[in-house]
């Protein structure tokens, strides 16, 4: 009785929250972006909830005066770069990614001095410094086709290694692989993944390309968040597993309610550092505003611009 007690005083107090943003929401006249890997509740403010791909289309498409964004640095610093008119808050300053962090400027500079021939693909999870010196950017919806596109033989690849190793099993080009990695991918591993199998015998394995090599091997669906709705839609199987940051299975089990899906996951803390209250924060003091050089902005969206554009077209 008591747990029951606690319960649903924690859900009035988030339908309180929510009830709160949405009402800051319109006074502001913002939209709010949310990732596939959010807390549940995230979902309930959302005006559009998605992948890398997709958040970063909407936020060019936007007319609104402020973007709020439940996600990650690089991805409200993207928004920043595709409107940079607009207020862009990013309501938790833990927000950040580690791999983003693993490439530099600089470095790029250097890898780009060696290899003169080769163009620069970079994953949207970089710094706006990176994307500016950068020829394209890529997400793991599209990272393939992308690099299929540039008239480059050679192409340096980064930061993430292992949709790097991916993209280079699906061209003739030659790819510089960079070192980086996503340590909530990159620590799944495959010898538990075949246990985890072996235990539900049938169920079909989703998983996110930031994954390493031998459990990729073990997957029957490759692709990225924003593809896994998609497969689990249209493929006949009932149980899938999935093999990514944890909050997807959530976001799969509201989006295709048929199907039954088990975690194989990792929690990523970055994305599950914005809550409701610091959202409703942010709308009230524009906590915390997202700010870039103005050349940055312009170097850095012209290597989005291209992806956006390669995107339209091939849709
Ligand atoms: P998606 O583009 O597939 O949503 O991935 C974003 C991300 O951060 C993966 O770790
Ligand atoms: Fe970055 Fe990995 Fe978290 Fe995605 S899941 S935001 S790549 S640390």
């Amino acid at each position: 009785m008591r747990q029951e007690l606690v319960s649903k005083s924690i859900m009035e107090d988030i339908d309180k929250q929510v009830e709160l943003i949405l009402e800051l929401k319109k006074q502001r006249n913002a939209v709010i972006l949310v990732h596939n890997y959010q807390r549940p509740e995230m979902f309930r403010i959302a005006d559009y909830i998605g992948d890398s791909l997709g958040l970063s289309v909407k936020a060019a498409e936007t007319k609104a005066d402020v973007i709020l964004f439940c996600g990650v640095k690089f991805m409200a610093e993207t928004a920043k770069i595709l409107s940079p008119d607009k207020t862009v808050l990013l309501p938790s300053l833990d927000a950040g990614c580690s791999l983003a962090d693993m490439a530099t400027a600089e470095k790029v500079k250097e890898i780009k001095k060696a290899h003169p021939d080769a163009a620069v693909a970079s994953y949207v999870n970089t710094t706006a410094d990176v994307k500016a010196v950068s020829d394209i950017c890529c997400t793991s919806a599209n990272a393939v086709e992308i690099v299929n596109s540039l008239p480059n033989k050679k192409v340096i690849f980064l930061p993430d290694r292992n949709l790097g190793r991916y993209v280079q099993q699906h061209t003739d080009k030659e790819i510089i692989l960079w070192d980086g990695y996503c340590f909530v991918h990159d620590k799944l591993d495959a010898d538990t993944l075949s246990e985890f199998k072996q235990r539900y015998p049938g169920a079909k394995v989703i998983a996110h390309p930031e994954c390493k090599e031998d459990l990729l091997k073990l997957s029957d669906h490759i692709c990225g968040t924003g593809g896994m709705a998609k497969f689990a839609k249209s493929d006949g199987s009932k149980n899938f597993i999935v093999v990514t940051e944890c909050g997807m299975t959530e976001k799969l089990r509201e989006d295709v309610p048929e199907k039954n899906f088990l975690s194989f996951c990792n929690i990523c803390p970055y994305m599950k550092s914005t809550t409701l209250p610091l959202v409703a924060r942010s709308l009230v003091s524009n906590m915390h505003e997202i700010t870039l050089p103005q050349d940055t902005i312009k170097n850095a969206r012209k290597a989005i611009d291209r992806m956006l554009e390669f995107s339209k077209n091939a849709a």
